[in-house]
């Protein structure tokens, strides 16, 4: 987590000097949180938090009233929307969707329901499929028919009371029709359509206004408008789907509900489907996309909804997601763009990463600039089982190519239109050398397979920079040493200043000598109180688990499943370190045996844990770390249980502790507990709302436990 490097100086000790930077800086923070939550609708700050930033600003311009000029913060009051909306908790939490991407995702979610309820195959299951609408959810309570709060989802708990922004919308009644309910909680989607948001973004361009994104920002930001006739002018919209608080249910289907949520005054989505089978609901998927660019208003998949509300009730929710409901996801976006360079980033075990620089394009309202090109074989058509991926065709700089952006990954390069490559544009040769450190970049040949690697690798080891920094980067970040403070830019910077060159170095950084400091305080934005605070980071760091030490050593294929494995294993750094040495020496002895037969730890792991420790500098360099810190034994693993040696993944819920207490305890009793089903797997232990590792189990005739049955198998 890149960590904030600014002071916290009480306002009243303050140079003037200073005074004016913080003041320069706090308006940067502040307008880009306005950005975040008035455009972007995704604050990354509580209102608390936001509101201390105001008021600290507030506060130096009272001290230094030079600073307050006519385009300060503070005087343009109302320019920006106040923020802070009063609290509403909701009477039932508003929950969120689980996603299916596949055919295979969707018959999954109907047979886990088949399988929770225990129905036979002839037992016919009723969905409803709906259009999943890309705006924002608002819950609206009414009490006696008449509307009371109307409140956004807030964080699923507590939302903002919008009520009177809401009231002036044309599809919200302010009375519901006919007899209904004491207490109604309805609930749907706020959207604005593609022409009025067009037409909203033309106005606010003649008047100055904030520019929005897309439809649903601007939904949100409409919404947020403290001033209610503003929000009256934007012709909001809102479609009814769901209920949260009901005295009494008018229905017992989700189907019924609908007609009734009509009947009462409301709009629903007039695409919506009752579905009898799993085909039927992938038809309507495929019939509602091609539909998709011509409705006028943004959606991003359909939603199925178990119809029988007794059954949906018997289903329940795993965390946040109701077992009886799932979106269906549209397929990913793509745009094409042009490639214009392609950089290689060498990675912390050496690996030379290929990186797309592309000519700007925006797909799916996110600006696009670097793709991953994954690796060399790919750039030239190859793919990870040695056959041709996009006919072959290999990827050029200068080439116009096809994007793809799917949710938060990183984009994918997937396709050149060939018709569009320049003439001049020649074949990429993927670098030989380390762009870092010039040593030569090869690529090994596992021994096992006999096959080649498809990642090529620096082999400065210990002399690349690009490696070095990276080394570093993973000791301190947060499963390895977790120093607050130094995020990703200081540890370059120190490393460039010659500060930090290996881990021992943070530890002695303070005693070393005051010029280090000095050159710190001389970085802009490092004053007194972040040097003080990244000093006790540090210092907080001397006794180290030793688990995470030996993770933090950034051993290839030690990550930290196996730094667990091993630490359980060896109890101890002495003994860990006197093992490894001796394994290191001799791999025929006894050690190396031992490394070996610990379960979970392969060939080729203690391969590279032996490798590791043959060289000398970084026994030196393990050395001189461990003259400044401590490491905390850890209670060995039982070697005798029933489940020592053996690999076991946890899936689903799990009723009787949290998914980490079962893998603490998994490997307490020494078995390996790993996140995904393989031949390797020995057991998978499923809870409700197993998806896709127990189908994997089932395939690969892996046994399959419930949570008793593993605690009476581990004699719990
Ligand atoms: S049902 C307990 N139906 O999608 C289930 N949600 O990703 C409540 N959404 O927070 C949600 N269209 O904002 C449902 N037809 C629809 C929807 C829909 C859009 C949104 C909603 C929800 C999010 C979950």
């Amino acid at each position: 987590m890149a960590v904030r490097f600014h002071t916290t100086i009480a306002v009243e000790d303050l140079t003037p000097r200073q005074a004016k930077s913080e003041h320069a800086r706090l308006e940067g923070e502040i307008a880009s949180h306005d950005k975040r939550y008035y455009q972007d609708d995704a604050p990354t700050l509580s209102d608390a938090d936001y509101d201390a930033l105001r008021r600290r600003y507030a506060a130096i311009e009272e001290r230094f009233p030079d600073l307050r000029t006519l385009t300060s913060l503070t005087q343009k009051v109302g320019a920006t929307p106040a923020r802070g909306f009063a609290k509403v908790r909701h009477a039932v939490p508003m929950l969120s969707l689980d996603n299916a991407f596949s055919e295979e995702d969707v018959a999954e979610f109907v047979q886990r329901i088949r399988r929770f309820l225990k129905l036979d195959e002839n037992e016919k299951l009723s969905f409803t499929a709906e259009p999943k609408i890309d705006g924002l959810s608002l819950s609206l309570r009414y009490e006696n028919g008449v509307l009371i709060t109307g409140a956004t989802r807030g964080d699923g708990f507590e939302g903002e009371d919008v009520t009177e922004n809401v009231k002036m919308l044309d599809d919200i009644p302010h009375k519901l029709k006919g007899k209904v309910p004491t207490t109604c909680e309805l609930r749907g989607e706020v959207y604005m359509s593609h022409a009025d948001f067009v037409a909203l973004n033309k106005a606010q361009e003649k008047s100055g206004g904030i520019i929005y994104a897309n439809p649903r920002n601007s939904a949100a930001g409409s919404l947020r408008q403290k001033d209610s006739k503003i929000a009256a002018s934007r012709k909001l919209r809102f479609f009814a789907y769901a209920w949260g608080e009901m005295s009494d249910m008018p229905k017992d289907k989700q189907s019924d509900m609908l007609g009734w949520m009509e009947k009462v005054g409301f709009q629903t989505n007039p695409l919506w489907k009752l579905c009898k089978s799993t085909d039927d609901l992938i038809a309507f998927h495929r019939s509602i996309g091609e539909k998709r660019a011509k409705l006028g208003y943004d959606i991003d998949g359909v939603v199925y909804k178990l119809d029988r509300l007794d059954w949906q009730e018997r289903l329940g929710f795993v965390s946040r997601s109701p077992r009886w409901a799932i979106a269906h996801k549209f397929a990913a976006e793509q745009a094409t763009t042009v490639l214009n360079d392609i950089e290689i980033q060498v990675g912390r075990t050496g690996a030379l990463t290929p990186v797309a620089k592309l000519e700007p394009v925006t797909v799916g309202g996110v600006v696009v600039q670097n793709a991953s090109l994954h690796n060399e074989d790919y750039i030239k058509g190859i793919g990870s089982d040695g056959e041709p991926i996009r006919g072959g065709t290999d990827i050029r700089i200068g080439d116009t190519v096809t994007i793809q952006r799917a949710g938060d990954v990183i984009p994918q390069i997937i396709d050149v239109v060939l018709d569009k490559r320049p003439k001049s544009a020649k074949p990429y040769k993927f670098p030989i050398k380390c762009p870092a450190c010039g040593s030569h970049a090869v690529r090994e040949v596992n021994p096992r397979s006999g096959k080649e690697d498809a990642v090529r690798r620096c082999t400065g080891g210990l002399i690349c920079p690009a490696q070095a920094v990276e080394r570093i980067r993973h000791f301190v970040s947060r499963d390895a040493f977790d120093i607050e403070g130094l995020g990703e830019k200081q540890v370059q910077a120190f490393y460039d200043e010659g500060v930090i060159m290996e881990p021992a170095d943070i530890f002695t950084l303070e005693k070393r000598d005051q010029r280090a400091v000095k050159k710190l305080k001389d970085r802009e934005g490092y004053g007194e109180t972040s040097i003080r605070n990244l000093f006790a980071a540090i210092e907080a760091r001397r006794s180290v688990a030793l688990n995470r030490f030996i993770y933090a050593l950034g051993i290839r294929h030690v990550g930290e499943t196996n730094a667990r494995l091993l630490a359980r294993h060896y109890g101890s750094i002495e003994d860990f370190r006197k093992s490894i040495a001796a394994a290191a020496k001799d791999a025929e002895g006894e050690e190396f045996q031992e490394l070996t037969s610990i379960g979970g730890i392969g060939e080729v792991v203690a391969e590279a844990i032996v490798e590791f420790f043959k060289e000398k500098r970084n026994v030196e360099a393990v050395g001189r770390l461990l003259d400044e810190i401590a490491v905390e034994p850890m209670e060995k693993a039982a070697s005798n249980s029933p489940v020592s040696g053996k690999t076991v993944v946890f899936t689903g819920s799990l009723e009787k502790m949290t998914r980490d207490e079962a893998k603490a305890m998994a490997e307490r009793l020494g078995a390996k507990a790993s996140g995904s089903v393989s031949k390797k797997t020995d057991y998978v232990v499923a809870g409700p709302g197993a998806g896709s590792k127990l189908a994997e189990a089932a395939k690969l005739g892996i046994k399959v436990l419930t949570e008793d049955e593993w605690l009476s198998l581990v004699g719990q």
